[in-house]
């Protein structure tokens, strides 16, 4: 076994959720954070460049870092000195998996290092244990859109089909929103009524997703656990909402925890759905950047040197 002494890994953002698929379904998309490792000698160095690097931290509460430590903690090792370097293009707290990109790239990091003593399903595991949920760790590692349930301590992944003519536009606010607040919101129990609307609808989407059938889109991404909560702390979610149905697009949906406005729709109405919500934010005082993306097939990417 060749000792790795530097290695880039390269992790796709995420949406979670889809609409009806709370906590089980996400999927990844065409943008990326960077995160290289070095072995040192000594110490532990961090830096972090790109969008949000300022308020990012660099000591040894940075997330990459927690997740390196927690992976060696795990094989019960200690943790080798190391310079990690961070390029970041996904927005922070925004509802595009900026942490799972961090979880993802600190365990594959790690492992690397360590010779590759995990496989990917016990990194994955690991990740899942880490973030508390799988919908945006499960598809930051594998790429593609991933439907995660547990049975008995196990967990069994699904790649979901996505249908080449889908397109999704995200609105990304100039605010951020915190999971755990966006959590904090949500009931602990929720009535019959809801459970069987959100499980019609998520079935629903599977079929929609894969066939890109508009009726079904429209109906199945609609949910009843987590977005009616959580749009009252979007300012503007109803506006941007109208601004997307009506310029094309399928339906739109809360991006993981929010703000982020993520619509799905086709290559023939991307523009001016961008283009709407785009304005519908401006109308009410909030600016956004808006970019059509694509799904990321490839998941977490390395680059190795020896
Ligand atoms: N499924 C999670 C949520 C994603 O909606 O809270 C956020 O990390």
């Amino acid at each position: 076994m060749s000792i790795v002494s530097c290695v880039t890994v390269t992790v796709p953002a995420t949406t979670a959720n889809l609409g009806p698929g709370f906590d089980c379904i996400g999927a990844a998309l065409t943008l990326y954070n960077e995160f290289k490792f070095t072995r040192l000698d000594s110490g532990v160095i961090i830096s972090v460049t790109g969008t949000g690097a300022q308020t990012v931290k660099t000591d040894e509460s940075n997330l990459v870092y927690q997740a390196f430590v927690t992976f060696y903690q795990h094989l019960q090792q200690t943790p080798p000195p190391v310079k990690i370097e961070i390029k970041m293009d996904v927005p922070l707290a925004r509802g595009l998996g900026s942490s799972a990109t961090a979880i993802v790239g600190g365990l594959i990091g790690a492992n690397l290092l360590a010779g590759e003593p995990l496989s990917q399903s016990q990194v994955m595991e690991l990740a899942i244990a880490i973030e508390g949920h799988p919908d945006n760790v499960v598809p930051a590692l594998l790429g593609g859109c991933r439907l995660a349930a547990t049975a008995d301590n196990a967990w069994e992944i699904c790649e979901i089909p996505w249908h080449n003519h889908l397109v999704p536009v995200v609105a990304i606010p100039d605010f951020e929103l915190s999971t755990k607040e966006a959590r904090q919101v949500l009931p602990t129990q929720v009535s019959r009524a809801d459970a069987i609307f959100n499980t019609a609808h998520l079935g629903l989407l599977l079929r929609g997703l894969e066939t890109a059938n508009n009726n079904w889109l429209k109906t199945a991404l609609q949910d009843k656990l987590h977005q009616p909560y959580r749009k009252a702390l979007i300012p503007g979610y109803d506006a941007v909402n109208s601004a997307a149905l009506a310029t094309g697009a399928y339906g739109m949906v809360i991006s993981g925890a929010g703000p982020t406005l993520l619509a799905l729709t086709d290559e023939l109405h991307s523009q001016a759905v961008a283009t709407a919500m785009t304005a519908a934010w401006k109308q009410q005082g909030i600016s956004a950047i808006v970019r059509s993306l694509s799904l990321d097939t490839q998941g977490a990417i390395l680059t190795i040197k020896p």
